[in-house]
């Protein structure tokens, strides 16, 4: 008999809850390395208007929807924004942001079996004034073995104690940062194989 025509294949992830934080996405069914599973959509605004709808947060709140695109925009998936704002954080990541075009894009970076969860490394941006407890509000909570405790961009040496700006005493409800924290900046390259 025939096989009908126009087969749509099963959806590839779905979003559920993690026991990484919140909700998660999940492989539904494998996912071959190399696949762009997903573009990160979102309002795309400026930075200063990223900072100023996430000011009024409290400081130890790391929760944001934000994503650097370049030092212009950012991209704020709490707006307009698709399930790939609800991918968490991980130290051995099995996706891994890519910049097109100014466009975001979440690839998988080895064949994903269906029940993992996607991951990849938000490298957080670090500021020089930066509070001494800001690892500890980015706490990592991935799982994975290497895990580095944090949702931050590993300290550069450039950042070592010695060069860094004098930090900012943390007073009563002092922030502990002054700028909303955003994913890291996502190398610009040409798209790999789609999915
Ligand atoms: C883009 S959201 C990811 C989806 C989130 N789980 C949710 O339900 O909204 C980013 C936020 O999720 C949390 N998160 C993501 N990965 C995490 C991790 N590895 N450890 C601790 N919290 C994490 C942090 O609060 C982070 O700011
Ligand atoms: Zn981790």
């Amino acid at each position: 008999m025939k096989k009908p025509a126009n087969r749509r294949r099963s959806p590839l992830f779905e979003v559920r809850h993690s026991p990484i934080h919140g909700y998660g996405v999940f492989a539904a069914r494998r996912i071959r390395k190399g696949t762009t599973v997903i573009e990160y959509l979102g309002e795309r605004v400026s930075h200063a208007q990223a900072d100023a709808r996430y000011e009024d947060k409290a400081p130890k709140d790391n929760h944001t929807f934000l994503f650097t695109v370049d030092a212009k925009t950012v991209i704020d998936a709490g707006v307009d924004g698709n399930e790939a704002r609800f991918i968490n954080h991980g130290c051995e990541p099995n996706c891994e942001s890519t910049a097109v075009n100014k466009r975001i894009f979440i690839e998988a970076i080895r064949t994903i079996q269906p029940g993992e969860e996607l991951s990849y490394d938000y490298q957080i941006q670090r500021d020089d004034d930066d509070d001494d407890g800001v690892d500890e509000v980015y706490a990592c909570r991935c799982g994975a073995k290497n895990c580095r405790g944090s949702m931050l961009e590993a300290v550069k040496e450039s950042r070592q104690p010695a060069h860094r700006a004098p930090r900012r005493a943390a007073g009563k409800g002092a922030a502990v940062r002054r700028r909303a924290a955003r994913r890291g900046q996502a190398p610009e390259r040409s798209r790999r194989r789609g999915g």
